[in-house]
Formats: C-alpha cells, sequence, structure tokens
C-alpha cells in the first residue's frame, strides 16, 4: 500500500474518532490529518491513545470557513478525504436548521471546492484521489411496516438534519457529474458504541439509568431504528475506502431493526445487571413524553450490497455490542462526567425541563 495523505474531517466526534483511531493504528505508511473544529460533540480526549502517532496530526478548524479550508488543502496537498464533520444529533436540527445548512451543506462544498482545486489541476484526478462523503440512511426518510433502504431508494429527506445531509450528498454526486471527482458515499444506520455524546438515545439512557433520572421516550416509542455498532462502521468506511467503487454508494447497516421500547427495557435489563439492581428497577425510570415533531417512523437498512460486493460485514451480534457499549460508559466515568458537565446541563434542561 502506498503512502497517502488523508485528511479525515470531525475526527474527534464520535464515528470520526473511531475511523481515525482504526486508520492511525492499521496503516503506518499514511498520514492521517483530523480537522476538527471541536464543537460540543468533539473532543479529543477521544483519541488520547493515538495523539502522539507519528502519522496523526490534528488541526483544529471550521469546514465553513472558506479561506483555512482552500489554504490548508494549498499546503497539505491530501491525496483524499473521508468526510464526517457535521451537526448530527436532528433534535437540535428542529430548533437551529441554519447551523446544520451551514456546516454540512457549505461546509461540504467548501471541501469538494478546494479538493477540486487542488486535485484536478490538469484535468484529470489521479488514482488515490478520492473524496469520500460519510451519509446517513436518514437522507431515504421513513419507511412504513415493511420493506427496507436500498442505494436505489429515493431520497425523501424529512427532518432539516437529514434535509442537510441529502443536500450534501446531492452536491458530492453532482461534482462526480460536472466535474468528474472521484467520490464514494455511503448511508448507514444508527451507530451506538463508546465516544458518543450523551444527547442521542442509548448513551443518554445510559447515564439517566446510571444516575436514575427519568427516561423521556418520545411519542408511544414505537419508532423503529436500525443499530449498528461504532466500531463496525469504521471498518466498513476502511473496506469501502480502500475496495469500493468510484462513484458508487454503498448502504451500511447490521440488519438489526429495533422499535426503541424493546431497545430501552433490554438496556434496562442490562443496566439492572450491571449495576447490581433489582430486576424492574431501570424500567420504572421510563417516562412517555411530548413526541419529537416530524418523528421518523421506521428506518431500516439493506446492507446486501457492501456484504456481496465488498465482503463487509459486523463483528458483533447486537447483544455482544451493546453490552461492551454499556462497560465502556460505566468504566469511564471521567469522560462522562466531562461531557455532561458545562453546557451539557443547559441543553439538558432546555431539552428535558
Ligand atoms: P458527532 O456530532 O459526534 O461528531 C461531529 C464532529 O464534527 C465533532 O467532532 C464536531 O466537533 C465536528 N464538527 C462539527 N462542525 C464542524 C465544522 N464546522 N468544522 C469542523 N468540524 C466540525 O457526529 P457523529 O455521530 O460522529 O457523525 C459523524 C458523521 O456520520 C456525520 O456526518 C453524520 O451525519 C454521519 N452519520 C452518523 C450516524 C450516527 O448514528 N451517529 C449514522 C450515519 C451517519
Ligand atoms: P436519536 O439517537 O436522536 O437518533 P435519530 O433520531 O437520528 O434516529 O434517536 C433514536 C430514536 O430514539 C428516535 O426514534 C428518537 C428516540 N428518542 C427518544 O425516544 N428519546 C430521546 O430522549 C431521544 C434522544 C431519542
Amino acid at each position: 500500500m502506498r503512502d497517502k495523505k488523508i485528511l479525515i474531517t470531525g475526527g474527534a466526534g464520535f464515528i470520526g474518532s473511531h475511523v481515525v483511531r482504526l486508520f492511525c493504528n492499521k496503516y503506518d505508511q499514511y498520514k492521517i490529518f483530523n480537522l476538527d473544529k471541536l464543537t460540543y460533540a468533539g473532543n479529543l480526549e477521544n483519541l488520547e491513545d493515538i495523539e502522539s502517532f507519528p502519522n496523526y496530526k490534528f488541526i483544529k478548524g471550521d469546514v465553513v470557513d472558506h479561506d483555512f479550508i482552500n489554504d490548508l488543502f494549498d499546503k497539505e496537498q491530501f491525496d483524499s478525504v473521508i468526510h464526517l464533520a457535521a451537526e448530527s444529533h436532528v433534535d437540535r436540527s428542529i430548533e437551529d436548521p441554519m447551523a446544520f445548512i451551514n456546516t454540512n451543506v457549505f461546509g461540504t462544498v467548501n471541501l469538494l471546492n478546494a479538493a477540486k482545486t487542488i486535485w484536478n489541476k490538469d484535468g484529470k484526478y489521479a488514482e488515490q484521489h478520492l473524496f469520500y462523503h460519510v451519509s446517513t440512511d436518514e437522507v431515504y426518510g421513513s419507511l412504513g411496516a415493511e420493506g427496507l433502504f436500498t442505494e436505489d431508494t429515493s431520497y425523501d429527506p424529512k427532518s432539516p438534519y437529514s434535509a442537510s445531509k441529502a443536500s450534501s450528498d446531492h452536491f458530492v454526486r453532482a461534482y462526480a457529474n460536472t466535474y468528474r471527482m472521484p467520490i464514494v458515499i455511503t448511508n448507514c444506520s444508527n451507530n451506538y458504541g463508546a465516544n458518543q455524546f450523551p444527547e442521542k438515545l442509548l448513551p443518554l439512557f445510559i447515564n439517566n439509568i446510571k444516575e436514575s433520572k427519568p427516561l423521556p421516550v418520545y411519542g408511544d416509542g414505537k419508532y423503529t431504528r436500525d443499530w449498528l455498532w461504532v466500531n463496525d462502521h469504521a471498518t466498513a468506511i476502511d473496506t469501502v475506502f480502500h475496495k469500493g467503487e468510484k462513484g458508487e454508494t454503498y448502504n451500511i447497516g447490521g440488519f438489526n431493526e429495533w422499535m426503541n421500547i424493546d431497545l430501552i427495557k433490554l438496556l434496562c435489563k442490562i443496566m439492572d445487571h450491571k449495576l447490581s439492581r433489582s430486576k424492574g428497577t431501570s424500567e420504572q425510570l421510563i417516562t412517555y413524553v411530548k413526541d419529537r415533531p416530524g418523528h421518523d417512523k421506521r428506518y431500516a437498512i439493506d446492507a446486501n450490497k457492501i456484504k456481496n460486493k465488498l465482503g463487509w460485514e459486523p463483528s458483533v451480534t447486537f447483544e455482544e455490542g451493546l453490552e461492551k457499549t454499556v462497560d465502556w460508559y460505566l468504566e469511564n466515568e471521567k469522560w462522562l462526567n466531562n461531557v455532561t458537565s458545562g453546557a451539557y446541563k443547559e441543553y439538558y434542561k432546555k431539552q428535558y425541563g
């Protein structure tokens, strides 16, 4: 494998930190640049174990900052980009859509422009050039009781978050079509695992159970999500980056659908056991609250393309992944305390009272 300079954006966040760690550990010959603005969701504690690796460099910066991005690409001459930096939480997108348009749409187009400028100087791209956009299954909208999202499902985003991600996917494809940019897009289902900010369902509920706080279940809890362990998302990204066909889209998922309320009850059972509390203790914390506006009913991924064409499959069952995840949050009290202090308290109060 030849040397490569790879820019990973959003590497201090949840999924990005697992991708950066995997690439830094696995590929000595690559130089990994992690560009991150360090928003509330970015946390360098997520990368403490690799921060002194010679093949790793952190750069603090904003993908929306046009001049900064152009100068950075000009200076570093990256070979490829794996773009994860984004505003990622649906509830926040309902409160403040503009922040999502800025980072997810303008930020992505800034990166595409900068890559085009350095890669396409003489009208053609080199073999190592690749713009990899990490996206979500939420761009496909919401399913009824039957069916799965395939790569051919029409886009039908329904939240400001998914609309911004759909828009950025469209721009990435438009750059492939118009400027022949070598691209790949993956659309992944809901991730869970270590380092996830406790605003998303699983880390929020793990932390609340630990602190015996109410578990705010939106609506009737009969919404379905398809869950994938974040470490498996990172191996899927590694697979697509190295083996994916340029110009293609791959859905990533684990064929692992759970209705929220069933998942929450399973989590309660695991937490009772881990915390040596009597059976049923955590379930008593379940509190039905006002539904999320425009709440998507069901997401479910058909992950056959990545399995059949590239040979990728998840490495753990959901039960194994969930147990590892719970163990991680219970063992990493300092991490959890740090991220739930300060501004988090304000957010939590505003969101849940
Ligand atoms: P996250 O919110 O945990 O992390 C996002 C990271 O991006 C943070 O480190 C943040 O500091 C950084 N960032 C935000 N705005 C930035 C800006 N303007 N400039 C530079 N850096 C900025 O998100 P995540 O859950 O790790 O998601 C990463 C990517 O994967 C996103 O593009 C998201 O849409 C996609 N995705 C997420 C999931 C999921 O379940 N979490 C599923 C599928 C796809
Ligand atoms: P979330 O983790 O926000 O991911 P997404 O909305 O991107 O799928 O939410 C997962 C599911 O859990 C979703 O159906 C909304 C629901 N949910 C709750 O019921 N209560 C909560 O406090 C949160 C954050 C989510």
